[in-house]
């Protein structure tokens, strides 16, 4: 029996245990809402007029149905798995999708978009949707609920619901580092001060609208991600070290912003979930958890599908099953490693639920 098998069940034991802690509902917490990247879109992007799409097969070949929702990922995101962890028998909505409507929004609503980040101007120019544009489609969404769900029971849902985001890689990977506009005008650590200021006045204003539960992803370890080390990886074996330590530079950063957000509101819970930790030990140790392939994603070459768009039904190579790799294209994580992921988000978040 491998880490991985073991681990799992003490997760399910973990949770179960607090769901009979005396709530009388079955979800652990009334609502999901999330926001970010394309960590987290489920189908934003599907209404919007950009190139960051992901629905159309290989994409979701392992999903429900075998649809391709939109979700960068063959199967499920970690977001996915945490909400069945936590109880969710339908996942939140895709809030510009048709679905988000009726008593679909009384579980929540996921406003992410890919291609997105906590550089704004970068966000627009990739036509995703800005996080400052996903904060006002929430306020939307908070008087479609109370229009559903009456003004009482909105206002708890709203003050319970577990809040997630997602964002920073794409800054980094699809702006920072291939972008000589961005990159020869600001060092790594003031372009990491700017998105974490950004990320600051987000949390704020997110705050401000009523979220009392924010978790928020820190970054993975850019330097693996097989697009990373094809670009930069061609003096070193492995892992793009440079990189890496921008990663984990600006986690601290991060760290340091939340620690401040929290003391200034007594009623907050905010968590930043370490996940660059968890991936590393997967891409370090493989064979641990059941993975062969850490170094190229499984669709086509897996190694520059820079815009998303070279992985795609026409692409050559593609592999015929991903559950022994780490990234499905070169930059995002299998439903394989999406689970690791995710059981790492609930054991670091148990404050919030
Ligand atoms: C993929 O491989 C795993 C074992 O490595 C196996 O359990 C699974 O059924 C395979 N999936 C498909 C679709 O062939």
């Amino acid at each position: 029996m491998d880490f991985y098998s073991i681990r799992r069940p003490l997760v399910l034991i973990l949770v179960c245990a607090l769901a009979n802690g005396g709530y009388a509902q079955d979800t652990l917490v009334p609502a999901i809402i999330s926001f970010g990247d394309s960590a987290v879109d489920v189908g934003n992007n599907n209404y919007r007029a950009t190139l960051f799409k992901a629905n159309y097969p290989p994409y979701g070949r392992d999903f429900t149905n075998h649809e391709a929702t939109g979700r960068f990922c063959n199967g499920k995101l970690a977001t996915d798995f945490t909400a069945e962890t936590l109880g969710f028998k339908k996942y939140p909505a895709a809030y510009l999708s048709s679905e988000a409507s009726g008593k679909n929004l009384l579980i929540g609503a996921n406003f992410a978009s890919a291609a997105a980040g906590y550089d704004e101007k970068a966000s627009v120019l990739n036509h995703a949707i800005p996080l400052s544009e996903q904060l006002e489609l929430f306020k939307e969404y908070k008087t479609k609920l109370a229009k559903v769900a009456g003004q009482k029971k909105a206002d708890s849902i709203i003050k319970d619901a577990l809040y997630l985001l997602g964002a920073g890689s794409g800054d980094f990977v699809q702006n920072y580092y291939i972008n000589p506009l961005v990159n020869k005008v600001y060092t790594v650590d003031q372009y990491s001060n700017f998105l974490v200021s950004s990320f600051t006045s987000f949390i704020q204003n997110l705050y401000g609208a009523g979220a009392r539960k924010i978790g928020v992803t820190s970054l993975p370890p850019l330097g693996c991600l097989p697009e990373v080390i094809t670009l930069f990886g061609h003096h070193e074996k492995g892992c793009v070290t440079r990189i890496n330590s921008d990663a984990q530079s600006f986690n601290k950063k991060l760290n340091a912003a939340a620690a401040s957000i929290l003391k200034q509101h007594s009623d907050l819970r905010l968590v930043i979930f370490d996940i660059f930790k968890p991936l590393y030990d997967v891409i370090k140790s493989p064979s641990q958890y059941g993975f062969v392939e850490t170094r190229r994603g499984c669709c086509g070459t897996g190694t520059v599908e820079l815009t998303t768009v070279l992985c795609n039904p026409h692409t050559p190579g593609t592999c015929s099953n991903a559950t022994q790799y780490v990234f499905f294209d070169a930059v995002h994580p299998t439903d394989a490693a999406n689970r690791i992921i995710a059981d790492e988000l609930i054991v670091q978040g148990l404050s919030l639920i």
